[in-house]
């Protein structure tokens, strides 16, 4: 399942989160790639021990965590990994897939999280393509929204032809790994939340209820 989730960041963390990378010192990204991955990525982000880095993250981390779609497509037992990129013109991110094990304990990526940063009026080109066996998708998303997608796809990011792009990268570990259980448990529990909001506790929505734990129960990995 894709999803665009908008506006993950306020206007204000935007405009915190941007005046801080203006001034931060970007290396190559090369630095965190795997070693498949580093022969196609060509941008620059966030020096790790950037003085900012960690405050960063962290608002970050809040604010996807907030987000009541992404908590319940995303079911996320770990956000980590997030980095900044900064795709420069002329740079991009060929055709790869994700690490599927990340970092010193060994955080499973599940699900591939790309949070736009800057206003796509304000560059040419960096689309986010997710390609499926029979279909590519591009994304390119207003700043302060996002986009998940399962970390199994192949993925790149167009050239940027000109100003420049911002993102936040992050992953995520769920509580339910396999996609298609993730897209069952989604959709039950949009149905529910619907009746919900429409009839009450009704015994329709005590019964779906019901599934709904009893599937999470079933199928979580924790
Ligand atoms: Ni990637």
């Amino acid at each position: 399942m894709i999803l665009s989730i908008e506006n993950i960041l306020t206007s204000e963390e935007l405009t915190f989160i941007t005046n801080c990378l203006d001034t931060a010192e970007f290396v190559d990204g090369k630095t965190t790639a795997g070693w498949h991955a580093r022969l196609v990525k060509h941008n620059t982000q966030l020096n790790a021990q950037a003085p900012d880095t960690k405050d960063l993250k962290g608002l970050v981390t809040k604010a996807l965590l907030r987000h009541p779609l992404l908590q319940i497509a995303a079911l996320p037992k770990a956000i980590h990994s997030i980095l900044f990129s900064r795709y420069d013109t002329g740079m991009s991110y060929g055709s790869h897939v994700d690490n599927a094990l990340m970092g010193k304990e060994f955080l499973r990526s599940d699900i591939s999280l790309t949070l736009f940063l800057t206003a796509p009026s304000s560059y040419g080109g960096g689309e986010l393509v997710i390609e499926n066996v029979e279909e590519e998708r591009s994304f390119k998303l207003e700043a302060g929204s996002a986009i998940i997608y399962p970390s199994s796809s192949l993925h790149r990011v167009e050239p940027v032809t000109e100003g420049v792009r911002l993102v936040a990268i992050a992953w995520v570990q769920s509580l339910v790994r396999d996609p298609s259980d993730r897209e069952i448990l989604f959709d039950l529990d949009t149905v529910r939340r619907s009746i919900f909001h429409n009839q009450g506790k009704t015994t329709e929505f005590d019964l779906l209820s019901k599934s709904y734990s009893n599937l999470l129960r079933k199928w979580a990995d924790v």
